[in-house]
This record gives C-alpha cells, structure tokens and sequence, in this order.
C-alpha cells in the first residue's frame, strides 16, 4: 500500500437534515492528497447532498467539515475563500450558455484569480488544447457534444487550480459513447495529482481508478475501502446487492 500524503478533506460526523427528514445521518469521510475516492449508492441516498454541504452549498445540521486542517463548518469561515478552493462539477447544465466555451473559462481566471484578459485567454486555450478542444474555442456550448461540454466544464473547474474538486454524476446524463472521454480525463486529472470526491455509477472506472470506495445507503456509510478490496469481496448484502442490481443495468444496457 502506497503511503498516504497530507489529509484534504476529513468529514466528521456530517449530519444533514431538510425540514424533520434526515438525509446524512453521521458521515466519515477521509481523502488524501491526489486521491479519488469514489461515492456510490442509489439515487436518494445523499450522495449530491453530501457534495453540496462539502462545498457549503447546504448548511450542515451537525459535524464538522476540514478542508487541509481548517475547519470550514465553523461559523465564521469565510465561505466565498473556501468555494474558490473546491470545484464542483454537475451531472450537466454546468457551461454558460451565452459564452463561447473560451469565455466559459476566461470568466472564472479572470474574477477568480484575477488574470488579465491576455493571460486568461492564454491559458484558456493551453486547458482547452489539453482536451483537443482548442479549435471550438469560439463555439458556443450548445454547439458541442454532452462529452465536450463535460470535458470543458470539468477544465474550468480545473483551471482555478482548486485544492479538491467535487464531481457529482458527472458522466450519468451523457450518452453511453461520450462517457468514456469523460472518464479519461478524470483518469488524467488524477495521474497529474488532483484530488477528486465523485459521485457515480460507473463502476468498472471507480474499481480501476479510485483509491476509496464509499457506498452511502440512506445516509449512512454501509460499506468503504480500497476499490479493489470493496468490488473484489464486499462484505454487506446491501452492497452486494446494490452491485449486483448496477451491474445488471449495465449488462442491459
Ligand atoms: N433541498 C432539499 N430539501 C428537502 N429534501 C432534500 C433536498 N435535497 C435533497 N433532499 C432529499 O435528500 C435525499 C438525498 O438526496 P440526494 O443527496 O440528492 O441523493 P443522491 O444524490 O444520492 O441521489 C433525498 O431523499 C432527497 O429528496
Ligand atoms: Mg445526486
């Protein structure tokens, strides 16, 4: 086992309630630097809500949540300063419809980390040339296709060089074709130390790229541990069956 760096996130007993409805009932959760660790479970089980109070989108009802050591729950934290070190991507929808796909990432660089047009432009384009995006830099998002748009928005989020990037089902709502170009970049993004918190469904990817797996049911952690270990011998029949259900819908498919 390879020695763990520095902690990114530490999640302690997390819970979230809406209104009297308990959504995440004590959530642990550790990630290291450069890791991905892999949240899955059925729709409903708290995954996006998870994301959200990590990026402070929910208030938490109870817990605390650590971003390298400091306690971004409390308080007094300033939430803007913590939201510019964590990226979130959605399932879609993520891209300014109104700018070019350039402007998409210029506009982050430039209010966030105060870039000048010239220098935003320039690395727009290195990031949009990592993706073979370079020559639609001008083109609008609806001109490109779910995997393209997924891949830009993904390097915009990249782009503001956050310190933990959140990715929530980010592949689900593409055709089955551009998953794969999604998920190699995510692949990249790792191989060049980002560290990743995802939702998803896809689990060939989590059990070949992931280091943690996590599976949230209901609001609990039923089950985690290395992805080979959790796909190779899971050990609750909640998560066996879970698999097993997936994997079907996948072999349908
Ligand atoms: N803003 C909200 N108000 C009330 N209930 C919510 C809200 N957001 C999520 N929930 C509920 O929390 C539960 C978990 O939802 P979610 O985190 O979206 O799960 P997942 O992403 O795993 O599908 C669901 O029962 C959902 O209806
Ligand atoms: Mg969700």
């Amino acid at each position: 086992m390879s020695e763990l760096g520095p902690m990114i996130l530490n999640v302690k007993g997390l819970h979230k309630s809406f209104e009297d409805k308990d959504v995440l009932k004590g959530i642990d959760l550790e990630l290291y630097r450069g890791q991905i660790v892999a949240l899955i479970g059925s729709s409903g089980s708290g995954k996006s809500t998870l994301l959200r109070c990590v990026n402070l989108l929910e208030e938490i009802s109870d817990g605390q949540i650590f971003l390298n050591d400091e306690d971004i729950s409390e308080p007094t934290i300033n939430q803007d300063e913590v939201r510019r070190q964590i990226g979130l991507v959605f399932q879609a929808y993520n891209l300014f419809a109104h700018l070019s796909i350039e402007e998409n990432i210029t506009l982050a660089l430039r209010h966030v980390k105060g870039l000048s047009t010239a220098e935003a432009k320039a690395k727009a384009l290195a990031l949009l040339d990592r993706i073979g995006l370079a020559d639609k830099a001008d083109e609008y998002p609806d001109k490109l296709s779910g995997g393209q748009q997924q891949r830009t928005a993904i390097m915009r989020a990249v782009a503001l060089e956050p310190t933990l990037l959140l990715l929530d089902e980010v592949t689900s709502a593409l055709d089955p074709e551009l998953v794969g170009e999604v998920l190699e970049l995510i692949r990249d993004l790792k191989a060049g130390g980002t560290s990743i918190l995802m939702a998803t469904h896809e689990l060939t990817f989590a059990r070949d790229v992931a280091d943690w797996v996590v599976f949230l049911d209901g609001g609990v952690i039923i089950e985690e541990g290395p992805a080979k270990e959790f796909f190779g011998n899971p050990q609750n029949p909640r998560t066996i069956e879970f698999l097993q259900r997936l994997r079907r819908r996948a072999g349908d498919a």
